[in-house]
C-alpha cells in the first residue's frame, strides 16, 4: 500500500466485526492450493493470519506478509511466522513451493513489481495460487461514493483506487513475466454483510469519508447509504455486496 491515499490503518477489532466474512470465504481458494505437509509457503497479504493458520494447521512451513503493523500483531498472537514486508518489494529468494494470496492483491496497485516478486520467491516448478477483486468489484459501492464525491464535492478517485482486473488483462500479466496460468475465473459473489454498509465503508473506504471535514461525514455517509439501498439493501435491511472474485493458479516451469 504505497499509494498515500491507500494508508490506512487496521484495528483487528473493527476488523474482526467489518471483515471476518473476508478469511471465512477463503475456503475455495484454499482448496485450489491444496497444501502440503512439509511444504513452504508465503502467504502474501496475510492480514490477521486467519488462513495462515489454516495453512500451517496442514502441516505447511508458513510465512505471511503484510503491510498492517496492527494485522501483522494479531498474527503473531496467534504464534505465527509473519514479518511486514511490501508487496512491490518481495525479498525472497527461490525459497518456496507456493506463494499464496487472499483478497489482498487488489491492494497493490503495481501488479507487475508484484508478480516479479512472487516469481523470485519460488522455486523452480513453484505454484502462484490466489484470489482478489476482479473486473467490476464491489462496482456499485465505488460509484455510490464517486457519485456522493459530485453531488458535495470531494476527490472522486478516494472512491476506489483498487486494481480490480479482467482475466485477460491479468493471465496477460502473469504469462508475459513467465508463468504457466492454468487457472482462472471471474465469480461473482454477492456477499452479505452483516454488519450493514456503513460499517464496510468505514472499514475499507475510510480515506474517502476522511477526505471530508468531520462534522459533515456523517452527511456523506448517509448520502452514499441512501443511494446504494435501492440496490444493494433487501427489504429486511439485509446489505449484500457485489464482490466479484478473480481466482487463479498459475505455475513455474521447473
Ligand atoms: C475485496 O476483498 O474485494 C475488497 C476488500 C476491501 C475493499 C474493497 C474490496
Amino acid at each position: 500500500m504505497n499509494n498515500p491515499d491507500q494508508r490506512q490503518s487496521w484495528s483487528p477489532d473493527t476488523y474482526q466485526e467489518n471483515a471476518r466474512f473476508v478469511s471465512d470465504l477463503g475456503n475455495a481458494v484454499l482448496n485450489w492450493l491444496s497444501p502440503q505437509a512439509g511444504e513452504r509457503i508465503l502467504d502474501l497479504g496475510c492480514g490477521d493470519g486467519a488462513l495462515t493458520k489454516r495453512i500451517a494447521q496442514a502441516g505447511v512451513d508458513v510465512t505471511g506478509v503484510d503491510t498492517s503493523d496492527e494485522l501483522l500483531s494479531a498474527a503473531r498472537a496467534q504464534g505465527l511466522d509473519v514479518r511486514w514486508m511490501d508487496g512491490h518489494n518481495l525479498s525472497f529468494d527461490h525459497e518456496f513451493d507456493a506463494v499464496f494470496s487472499n483478497a489482498a492483491l487488489h491492494w497493490m496497485l503495481k501488479p507487475g513489481e508484484v508478480v516479479d516478486g512472487v516469481r523470485q520467491a519460488l522455486k523452480p516448478g513453484g505454484r502462484f495460487i490466489g484470489e482478489f477483486g476482479g473486473h467490476g468489484n464491489v462496482s456499485t459501492i465505488i460509484t455510490a461514493m464517486r457519485a456522493a464525491a459530485r453531488i458535495h464535492g470531494g476527490n472522486e478517485e478516494l472512491a476506489g483506487p483498487w486494481f480490480y482486473p479482467t482475466t485477460e488483462e491479468y493471465r496477460d500479466l502473469l504469462t508475459g513475466r513467465g508463468f504457466d496460468v492454468r487457472r482462472i475465473s471471474l465469480i461473482p459473489r454477492p456477499t452479505p454483510l452483516r454488519t450493514g454498509i456503513r460499517g464496510w465503508l468505514m472499514t475499507f473506504r475510510k480515506p474517502f469519508f476522511e477526505q471530508y471535514d468531520e462534522s459533515v461525514q456523517p452527511a456523506i455517509l448517509d448520502e452514499v447509504e441512501s443511494l446504494l439501498a435501492h440496490t444493494l439493501r433487501d427489504k429486511s435491511d439485509n446489505w449484500t455486496a457485489d464482490y466479484v472474485r478473480l481466482r487463479f493458479e498459475a505455475r513455474l516451469g521447473k
